[in-house]
This record gives C-alpha cells, structure tokens and sequence, in this order.
C-alpha cells in the first residue's frame, strides 16, 4: 500500500489504478471513501473483501458530473431536481431508480442506486479521470470507526488496498444524508452531512425512515460507528462508580467532572454543530488509541447537525449496551 498525497499526479495514478480493478481511498468532503470501479463487479467484489462488509449492503456511486448520474440512474421527479440544483456537489445522496449498467453487487440487488456528487476537488477529478462512477463506502472496516483523515484509513485498511490519496482532513466530518424522494412521500434514509431542516425547506416533510411503512434502508444497522474501546453515554453516577479505572470523555462545548477522565475531547468550544460534526469521528479515533478502559459521551441536542451526530453517537453506545 502507498499512501500518498493528492497531487495532480498521484490523482492519474489513481485513476489508473482504478482501471484496473484496484481499491484506492480517497478524501471526500465527508469522510474518506474507499473507491472501485463502480461498473465493474469485479472491482466492487473487492471492497467488500476489504472492508469485511457484509453483501446485503449497497454502495454509493459517486458522480462528477450530471451527465454520468443519468448514465447509472433516472432523475424522474422535480423534487429531485431541485435537491440536486441546491445541494450538489455536496453532502446528499439521492436513491434513484437504476439504469441496467449498474452490477447488482452495488445496489445488492435492489431496483434502486444510491448516487452523489462530492464536494471535494480531488474526489471530483479522480471521478474524472476515471470516466466512471466510483463506487465508496467509508474507507473503515465495517461497523468501526469512520475515517476522517488518511492515518485513519491506513490504520484500519493500510494492507488491504493499493493506495491512499492523503487530502487532508474532512470538511464535513459525517457521512452523507441520504433521503429517497418518492411521489407521494419524502424518506429521510440516514441523516448526515446536510440537516433535515435545510433539505425540508426545498421539498417539504422529510419522514424519518423508521416511520414509514414503505421502503427501508438495507445496511443501516442499529450498531455501527463504533470505537472499539467500551462506549457509553454520559452519566454520573456510572462514572464516578468507574473512577478507578482510565476513561476517557466526549463532551460537546464544555468538559465536566474532568478529575475523573484521563482524556477529554470537545466537539466544539463555541457550541457550533457544523464544527462539532467535523471533529466527531477524529475525537472518537483519538481517544480510541489512548489505551481507556471506557469513553463516555454527552448526548447532543436533537436539531440540525446533532441528529447526524447522535446517530452516529446511538450506534456506538448500542454496540456497548
Ligand atoms: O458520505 C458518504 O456517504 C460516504 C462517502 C465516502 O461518500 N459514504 C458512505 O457509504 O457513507 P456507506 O457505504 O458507509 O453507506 C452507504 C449506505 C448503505 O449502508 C445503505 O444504507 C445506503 O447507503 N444505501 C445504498 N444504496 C441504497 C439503496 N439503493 N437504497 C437504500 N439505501 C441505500
Ligand atoms: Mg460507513
């Protein structure tokens, strides 16, 4: 495995890489994908390998361009339309009716594909350079920890894939929102990057998937996201009955009962969910390497951005319960 930054030439690299059915990870403004050839099964086959991820759970093509959307997907209703023409490139991923070109591995087997365009330079011109869609989870092994930096792919991943393209950290910091907007009603898949609210104001009531009685969203599991050191929600009675063991704490703007942490992380001093979501998952990965015994988060609020995070939070905590 190379890891290497992404230069011009590193991008070529690649790509041509890519094009010969090889695994390279690559920045998103989210979290670093890992990427194949999105129309070749035999690339796709791959990631799986590599993540450990189990089949029953689809990909996410990632676009460069709307001419290449139309080649993998249809775009059959205005509402999707306007989604794509205020929020792309970006943090959104659409499911859209697929176009047969698409290897089943992808959509595992649904009528359906997951597609977005990223909002990150060299994502966009790796794409490019390919001529295809590229297919990418997040660059983890399934169920841990999201990558938010190139370290932390290589950690997880380093002997499993051809290359790392190092672009810094992560803008955004959570995985994409995913919604699937039907005729009669909008699905809010995953919450990530783009809050519900923002996304209600263009298309109307967005319903939490869990509440609707039509389709669902393989792959979204109630454990995921997971630091691989004993997570808990904050709590004090449970920490102070746990102070002679190391722990470590995540809180969102203020630390409390620091005598009884041996490491504390804080999202965001200034209380801003935008920074706090971008430093989640690299405060999760820091503290997970400083030998804890157990980390305890604080719950965050549930409004705009603190429903991805608490998502993200939830999965942890439940691997845990
Ligand atoms: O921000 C992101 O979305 C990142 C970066 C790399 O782009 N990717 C990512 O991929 O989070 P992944 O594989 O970790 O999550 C993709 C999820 C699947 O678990 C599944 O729940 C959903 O997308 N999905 C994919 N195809 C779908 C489909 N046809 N219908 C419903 N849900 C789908
Ligand atoms: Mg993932």
């Amino acid at each position: 495995m190379k890891l290497l930054k992404a230069t011009n030439r590193n991008i070529s690299l690649a790509a041509k890489l890519l094009k010969t059915n090889g695994l390279v990870a690559f920045p998103t403004e989210t979290v670093y994908g890992l990427g194949a050839n999105g129309l070749s099964a035999i690339a796709v086959a791959k990631i799986f390998e590599a993540k450990e991820r189990p089949i029953f759970n689809p990909l996410i093509l990632h676009v460069s361009s709307i001419e290449m959307l139309n080649s993998v997907a249809d775009v059959n209703n205005s509402k999707i339309e306007k989604l794509i023409t205020k929020f792309w490139p970006g943090p959104l991923t659409l499911v859209l009716p697929k176009k047969n070109i698409v290897p089943e591995l992808v959509t595992a087997g649904l009528e359906t594909v997951a597609v977005r365009m990223p909002n990150n330079k060299t994502a966009l011109d790796l794409i490019e350079k390919l001529g295809k869609p590229i297919a990418a989870p997040s660059a983890n092994l399934f169920g841990q920890l999201s990558p938010t930096k190139a370290i932390h792919v290589k950690q997880q991943l380093g002997n499993r894939i051809d290359l790392i393209l190092d672009g810094g950290d992560c803008s955004v910091g959570v995985e994409s929102t995913i919604v699937n907007i039907l005729a009669e009603e909008n699905l809010l898949l995953r919450p990530g990057g783009i809050a519900k609210e923002e996304i209600e104001l263009e298309i109307g009531e967005l319903i939490e998937n869990n509440k609707s009685s039509t389709p669902n969203s393989p792959g979204q599991l109630k454990i995921h996201y997971a630091p691989t050191v004993p997570t808990y929600f904050f709590d004090e009675e449970k920490i102070k009955a746990q102070s002679n063991k190391k722990n470590g704490g995540l809180f969102f703007q203020d630390s409390k009962f620091d005598d009884y942490f041996s490491y504390v992380k804080i999202l965001s001093t200034s209380g801003n969910l935008n920074e706090a979501a971008s430093n989640l998952f690299s405060s999760l990965h820091y503290l997970e390497n400083k030998n804890l015994d157990m980390i305890f988060v604080e719950p965050i609020e549930l409004k705009g951005l603190g429903i991805a995070i608490m998502d993200r939070l939830t999965k942890a905590v439940n691997k845990y319960l």
